[in-house]
C-alpha cells in the first residue's frame, strides 16, 4: 500500500508537534556515549539478532544499489552503513552521521573488520542541521534515530533536502502497536527483559527511557504526516511484529 500525499491538503495536527518534544539532545547524546561499548551486545541479544534482519528490510527498501552515495543518519555503532555497504560495493560511498562519539569510534573500528575496502565516512553531526549540500545522496536509512531527535519534521525535512529528486530512505525504529494485546506484550518485554538485562550490565537508566520514548513517537499514520510536510512526494509506514516495530519508507 504507497500512500500519496497532496501538499496543499495536509493540514497537521498541532498535536504531533508536540508529541515530538523529548529530553534534551545533549543529554540523549550522553546517554549514547555511555552505553557504546555494549550497544551492540545488547541489541544482538535483546533481538535474538532480529534487529539484523529488520536492518536488512531497511537497507532493500532504501533500494541502494552497486556505485550509490548513500547516508545512514543516527548511524550509532554503524550496522546499517555497513550493510549499506555491502550492497553498495567498492564503487559507492557511504556516510555515517551520528552525534554520539564514542558510538562513531567504535563504527570505524566496525568498519576496519568487516568491510575495509569500501569508502566509508563516520561524520560527528546533528541529524537536525545536516552538513551537506541540496540533492546529494541516491539513497537513505536512519535506524532507531527518527525517536530520538528532538524534532523530527525537522530531521524529516534535513533528511528530503540532501535526498537527490526520486530518492529513497528507509527509517526503521521502534512502534506502539494498535492491538492492546501488542502493547501488553511489548511493554512487559521492555520492563521485564530489556531493563533488568540493561541492568546486568549497569545500564538500567539508559535502557529505562525506551518506554516512554515510544509513548512520544508519532505512530506510523502520524509519521507519514510528518513525512509529506517535510516535503517527501511518497510515503508509507510498513509495521513489523505485530506493530512492535515499523519501517517509514520514503520517496523525494
Ligand atoms: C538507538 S541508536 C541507533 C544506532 C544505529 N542506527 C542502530 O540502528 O543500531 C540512536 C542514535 O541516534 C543518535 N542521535 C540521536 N539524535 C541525534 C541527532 N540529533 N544527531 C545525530 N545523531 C543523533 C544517537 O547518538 C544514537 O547513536
Amino acid at each position: 500500500m504507497t500512500v500519496l500525499y497532496d501538499q496543499k491538503e495536509l493540514i497537521l495536527d498541532q498535536s504531533l508537534m508536540t508529541k515530538t518534544a523529548s529530553p534534551a539532545a545533549a543529554e540523549i547524546r550522553a546517554i549514547f556515549d555511555r552505553i557504546a561499548p555494549i550497544y551492540d551486545r545488547l541489541n544482538d541479544r535483546l533481538s535474538f539478532g532480529q534487529h539484523q534482519i529488520w536492518k536488512l528490510m531497511a537497507v532493500k527498501w532504501s533500494e541502494a544499489k552497486l556505485g550509490d552515495n548513500a547516508l545512514d543518519v543516527c548511524c550509532g555503532s554503524g550496522d546499517l552503513a555497513l550493510l549499506l555497504a555491502k550492497q553498495i560495493g567498492i564503487s559507492g560511498r557511504v556516510t555515517g552521521l551520528d552525534f554520539a562519539r564514542e558510538q562513531l569510534a567504535i563504527a570505524k573500528q566496525r568498519q576496519m573488520a568487516k568491510c575495509p575496502t569500501v569508502p566509508m565516512e563516520w561524520l560527528e553531526g546533528d541529524a537536525l542541521a545536516l552538513p551537506f549540500a541540496d540533492n546529494q545522496f541516491d539513497c537513505a536509512t536512519m535506524g532507531y534515530g527518527l525517536r530520538n531527535v528532538t524534532d523530527i519534521l525537522l530531521s524529516l525535512q534535513e533528511l528530503c533536502r540532501v535526498l537527490k529528486p526520486g530518492a529513497k530512505a528507509a527509517i526503521l525504529d521502534f512502534h506502539r502497536p494498535d492491538s492492546g494485546y501488542m502493547q501488553t506484550i511489548q511493554q512487559w518485554y521492555l520492563a521485564n527483559i530489556v531493563v533488568p538485562t540493561a541492568a546486568d550490565l549497569g545500564m538500567k537508566e539508559e535502557y529505562a527511557y525506551i518506554n516512554p520514548s515510544i509513548d512520544r513517537f508519532p505512530t506510523g499514520t502520524e509519521q507519514v504526516k510528518l513525512a509529506q510536510a517535510a516535503d517527501f512526494s511518497q510515503a508509507v509506514h510498513y509495521p513489523l511484529i505485530g506493530g512492535m516495530m515499523g519501517i517509514l519508507v520514503l520517496t523525494k
